[in-house]
């Protein structure tokens, strides 16, 4: 069975990460069938609204760091920044429902979402430092945007998790429910506004998103550059290296050097 299961019907189009035994931790494979679903649903009429779903004991790890270390992304056409375009660019109503751990991209995707429902297991993370990396996403510009610049700081560099409590008091997600209920709230909230005169949503999204897109396509180019080049050094290939080991990583011999 594939990885990210599709699912279409009444105008919603359902992506629903399906890789729970790696805790959906995104790889180049499942971000291109993404990109290939939501570029396709931009320009298709029976699509009025996308939906991305995980399970009510995880969202995503993130990233594959397997793949990160085997076939790190190459540039802006690898699947990874495919993806970003296409959420960060979509047209129509995008959703999202979230529980249990939201891992780096896992977070930062839904800075592009208009809706996102909780679970209250959901934990939000961006440990791009704690991995030697940089923010990626456009997060270092969205980030603060949305929750001040220290808040934004604290998240982005000391990089541990917080609860849905704090991302709905953030304004990062519209709605807390139990776990179990995510999805169907999501699924609800799609229907509505699929319901709705679709010209009139994809004017108001637009309206929305057209003060800072070029500066969010901008910010995402350049984190990208940064975050390819970054994965090949040092401080990522030990962060990466300790996850699959199983042990804290040390990061002494690469700060001496
Ligand atoms: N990439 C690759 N494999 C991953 C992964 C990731 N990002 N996250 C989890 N996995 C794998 C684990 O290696 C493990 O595989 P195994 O069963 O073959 O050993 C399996 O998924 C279960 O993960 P585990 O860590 O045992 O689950 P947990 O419930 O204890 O913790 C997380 C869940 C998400 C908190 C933890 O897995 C984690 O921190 N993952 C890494 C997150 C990360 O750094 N992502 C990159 C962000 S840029």
């Amino acid at each position: 069975m594939s990885d990210i299961l599709q699912h279409q019907e009444d105008g919603v189009l359902t992506l629903t990460l399906n890789r729970v035994e790696k805790k959906n931790a995104l790889t180049a494979a499942m971000y291109a069938d993404l990109a290939l679903a939501l570029s396709g649903a931009a320009t298709d009429p029976g699509v009025r609204v996308a939906l991305i779903q995980g399970h009510e004991t995880v969202f995503s790890a993130g990233n594959d760091l397997a793949d990160f270390m085997n076939q790190p992304p190459q540039g802006t056409d690898s699947s990874v920044f495919r993806f970003l375009s296409a959420i960060s660019s979509f047209p129509k109503p995008l959703l999202a429902a979230v529980s249990g751990p939201a891992v780096g991209i896992g977070s930062t995707l839904l800075l592009h979402c208009d809706l996102v429902v909780a679970g209250d297991n959901a934990a939000f993370s961006m440990p791009f430092v704690n991995l030697g990396l940089c923010p990626e996403a456009a997060s270092s510009l969205l980030v603060p945007q949305l929750m001040g610049y220290h808040r934004a700081a604290e998240a982005l560099m000391l990089g541990e998790p917080f609860m849905a409590e704090a991302a709905l008091d953030a304004g990062w997600v519209n709605r807390v429910v139990p776990p179990t209920e995510a999805n169907a709230v999501a699924q609800q909230w799609a229907r509505k506004l699929s319901q709705k005169p679709m010209a009139a949503l994809m004017e108001t999204k637009r309206l929305l998103k057209s003060g800072q897109a070029d500066a969010v396509a901008m910010r995402m180019a350049q984190e990208g550059e940064m975050f390819r080049r970054m994965l090949h050094e040092p401080a990522a290939k030990e962060a990466f290296a300790a996850f699959f080991e199983k042990r804290r990583p040390d990061f002494s011999k690469v700060n001496a050097a």
